[in-house]
């Protein structure tokens, strides 16, 4: 699985981050979120999925790979 965090959709809510603490890294300026790593290990699959259900702005993206 690969994720993208669309950076014109993200307004820094931080929740990706709190349900997916090491798949999400939040910018010390704007407090937008990145992924650390484009490639979703397995065992992180369904903190990722819940990260994006959690976004308000629906930044966050999933696809198979
Ligand atoms: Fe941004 Fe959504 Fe996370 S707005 S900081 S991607 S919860």
């Amino acid at each position: 699985m690969k994720v993208t965090v669309d950076q014109t959709r993200c307004q820094g809510h931080t929740l990706c981050a709190m349900k997916a603490p090491d798949m999400f890294e939040l910018d010390d300026v704007d407090g937008h979120s990145s992924p650390v790593s484009p490639d979703v290990p397995a065992d992180q699959v369904g903190k990722v999925i819940a990260a994006v259900r959690s976004c308000p702005e629906q930044a966050i993206s999933v696809e198979d790979a």
